[in-house]
C-alpha cells in the first residue's frame, strides 16, 4: 500500500486512515479462514476410526528433521560416528589423553583445490595474458565515478557554487531566473535591467566583474559595503541564483527603455 499510494511526505498508513481498516479486514478474513480450516479438520478427525485416529495423531506429532542437511553437514565435516572412532584411535597415551586420526574435512579440501584452480587461472589471465591491471582498473572507476557525479550533479542543482557554475540556457531555467529577476529585482535595476539605484546590467560595463562566475558571486554575496545591493544567499537557493544570474546576462545588448550611464569597467571573457 505504501508503494501504491501516493500520499506525500506521510505515510499513506497515517495519511488514509481508511487504509488502516482495509489491513483490519485483512486480518478478520485471515482470522476467519483459519478457524474454517481448523473446524474443518476437526469435524474429518471425528469422522475417522480409533486406528486411523490413532495414526493420525502419531503423523502429527512428528517433528519435522532436517536430515538432508544434517546429511549434508556429516558429509562436509567428515566426521567419524562416535561409535566407530575406534578405528581411528592412534596408539599414543599422553596421561589419559588420546588421538583421532580424523581424515582433512572435505568442506575444507574441496576449498583447498578452488584455490589451486584459482591460482592457475589468475596465473594464466592475468601474468601470461596481461589482462587488465590495477592501473586501468582504477582509470575505469575513476570515469565511472565522474559519470555518476555528472549523474548526480544533474539532479541536485543546488550544489553549484561560484567556481563550479556555467552559463544556463535551457528555457525553463532562463525562465525560472526571470521569475526571481521579476520578484526581487526589478526596483533597482528596472524589469529591463536598465538600472536605477542598481547599475544597468544590459551594457557591457560592470562593476564587479562580469561573466556568469562573478555575476554569480555578486548576487549571492552582494556589492561593495553601503551600496544597496545585499548578499541573496540568505533567501535564494544556489540553484536559483544560478538561474537570475544566467537570466541577467542573457539581458547583454538588449536596449532598456532608460539606460543608466555605465558604470565600472568594460568586461571581456579574458579580463577575469
Ligand atoms: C536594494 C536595491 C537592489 C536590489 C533589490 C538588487 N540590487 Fe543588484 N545592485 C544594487 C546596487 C546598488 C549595485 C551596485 C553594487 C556596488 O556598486 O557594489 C548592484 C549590483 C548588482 C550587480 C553587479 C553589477 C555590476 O556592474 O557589477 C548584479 C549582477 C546585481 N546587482 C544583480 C542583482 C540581482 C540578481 C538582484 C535580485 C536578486 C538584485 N541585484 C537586487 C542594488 C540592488
Amino acid at each position: 500500500m505504501e508503494y501504491f499510494i501516493e500520499s506525500g511526505d506521510k505515510p499513506a498508513i497515517i495519511e488514509y486512515p481508511i487504509t488502516q481498516f482495509f489491513l483490519l479486514m485483512v486480518l478478520l478474513i485471515l482470522i476467519a479462514i483459519e478457524l474454517v480450516l481448523h473446524t474443518i479438520e476437526n469435524v474429518m478427525f471425528q469422522t475417522l476410526s480409533e486406528e486411523a485416529k490413532e495414526r493420525y495423531l502419531t503423523s502429527k506429532s512428528k517433528q519435522y528433521e532436517w536430515t538432508w542437511a544434517k546429511n549434508l553437514i556429516a558429509k562436509l565435516s567428515g566426521n567419524k560416528p562416535i561409535e566407530e572412532e575406534g578405528e581411528i584411535i592412534l596408539d599414543h597415551n599422553y596421561d589419559g589423553i588420546k588421538e583421532l586420526d580424523n581424515n582433512l574435512p572435505p568442506w575444507w579440501v574441496y576449498m583447498f583445490y578452488a584455490t589451486i584452480v584459482f591460482g592457475v587461472v589468475y596465473l594464466v589471465r592475468f601474468h601470461m595474458y596481461n589482462d587488465y591491471d590495477q592501473a586501468l582498473e582504477y582509470e575505469q572507476e575513476v570515469v565511472a565515478a565522474q559519470i555518476a557525479i555528472e549523474e548526480y550533479k544533474k539532479t541536485a542543482k543546488d550544489l553549484v557554487d561560484a567556481s563550479t557554475v556555467e552559463l544556463l540556457t535551457d528555457a525553463s531555467d532562463l525562465n525560472a531566473g526571470k521569475s526571481v529577476y521579476e520578484a526581487n529585482c526589478t526596483p533597482c535595476h528596472l524589469i529591463d535591467g536598465g538600472g536605477s539605484i542598481g547599475p544597468n546590467l544590459t551594457d557591457k560595463n560592470w562593476i564587479l566583474g562580469g561573466g556568469i562566475k562573478n555575476v554569480f558571486s555578486t548576487v549571492s554575496n552582494g556589492g561593495r559595503d553601503g551600496k544597496g545591493m545585499i548578499a541573496w544567499k540568505q533567501t535564494l537557493k544556489p540553484a536559483q541564483i544560478a538561474q537570475v544570474s544566467s537570466y541577467i546576462l542573457s539581458l547583454q545588448g538588449t536596449t532598456p527603455a532608460n539606460p543608466k550611464a555605465p558604470e565600472g569597467d568594460i568586461w571581456t571573457e579574458d579580463s577575469e
